[in-house]
Parts: C-alpha cells; sequence; structure tokens
C-alpha cells in the first residue's frame, strides 16, 4: 500500500503486474486521457541502451538488467511531475524498488489469469525469462512467486482479462477518482 511521497516528488499512477498484462498500452492511453506524461522504464532503457531487453540480458546478464532498472526506476520516481510509469513484470522482486514504489505514489495492478498471460505471451518471443522454457508454464510460475509482492503493494487491483485496454483505463480512473 502507497504511504505519502517524499516531500518535493510527485504522486505517480504506477502500472504494475506481469508481463502481458498490457502495462505499456493501458500507461500510453492512461496517460493521454490524464494528460499526465507517460514514462514507460523497459522502453527507456532500450532507447538509452539502444538495444532491445533481450539482447541486454543475452549479453549482459539478468543481474546488470534488473541494476539498469532500479536505477531508471528510481530517477522516474524521482520526477517531480506526476505521471503515469509503466514497471516492468519483475522489478517487484526487489525489496528496494518495492519501498520506493510504494513512498511515491498509487500502485495499480493490472491482474491478470493464468490463461490471459498465456495467450498474450504466446510464444514467448522477445521475452528472455521465457527463453528455452514453456511459455506458459513458466509466466504461471513467475506469476505465482509474485502474486503476494504485487498484492502487498497493490493500492488498486483491475482484472484485465476480458477488457480493451480502454476498458482498462476506465477502471483505473474510476478506481483513483
Ligand atoms: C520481465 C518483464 C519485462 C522486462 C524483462 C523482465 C520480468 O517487462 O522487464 O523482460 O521479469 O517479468 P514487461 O513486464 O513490461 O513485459
Amino acid at each position: 500500500m502507497a504511504t505519502s511521497p517524499p516531500s518535493g516528488s510527485a504522486e505517480h499512477i504506477l502500472l504494475v503486474g506481469m508481463m502481458g498484462a498490457g502495462k505499456s498500452s493501458v500507461g500510453s492511453l492512461l496517460a493521454q486521457r490524464l494528460g499526465r506524461p507517460f514514462l514507460d522504464v523497459d522502453a527507456w532503457i532500450e532507447d538509452e541502451e539502444g538495444l532491445s531487453i533481450a539482447t541486454i540480458f543475452e549479453t549482459r546478464g539478468e543481474a546488470a538488467f534488473r541494476d539498469l532498472e532500479a536505477r531508471v526506476l528510481e530517477s522516474f520516481l524521482a520526477n517531480t511531475v506526476a505521471s503515469v510509469l509503466s514497471v516492468g513484470g519483475g522489478a517487484v522482486v526487489d525489496p528496494r524498488n518495492r519501498a520506493a514504489l510504494s513512498s511515491h505514489g498509487q500502485v495499480v495492478w493490472l491482474r491478470a489469469t493464468d490463461a490471459t498471460l498465456a495467450s498474450r505471451v504466446g510464444s514467448g518471443a522477445g521475452r528472455p525469462l521465457l527463453a528455452g522454457k514453456d511459455p506458459a508454464t513458466e509466466v504461471a510460475r513467475l506469476a505465482l512467486v509474485r502474486s503476494p509482492l504485487y498484492t502487498e503493494l497493490a493500492d488498486v487491483i483491475v482484472d484485465v482479462d476480458d477488457l480493451t485496454p480502454h476498458d482498462v483505463v476506465d477502471r483505473v480512473v474510476a478506481a483513483l477518482s
């Protein structure tokens, strides 16, 4: 649950949830709807590094990616303009990221069933944690491990399964107002 943001920093909307939950598409629409900046941690890393997330995992390893992720998240959270942030699915595993998220705004968990996640990740292409594994089994395993963390953090939970991104935005806006 959220605590008050440190003085001087803004109260952001922080989208968390598993890969395939729709954080980036919902985040971009939500930001447009609210007239706020949209900050996407993974997209920023890819732009800054000039590499896909999959290539960063392959060439530098997951630990290096997690360091980058934590640094970018920290800098986004320090933004003094209230923004909408899309936070990569695994960022919540690091307790420092969880503490930072819970003190910088409203955390919205875009929750999806295992069946929805499996259909959305498909073959797992471009998703390094699924490489070489059965994507449906692995995404369900990760979701099981992370669900308690999302539960602990979430101020709002939206079940996204049968919803379009526009519908999800409606639910988020209603829940936050
Ligand atoms: C990851 C999710 C990805 C990306 C990386 C690791 C994870 O982001 O950060 O591949 O650990 O679940 P999305 O949740 O935006 O797909």
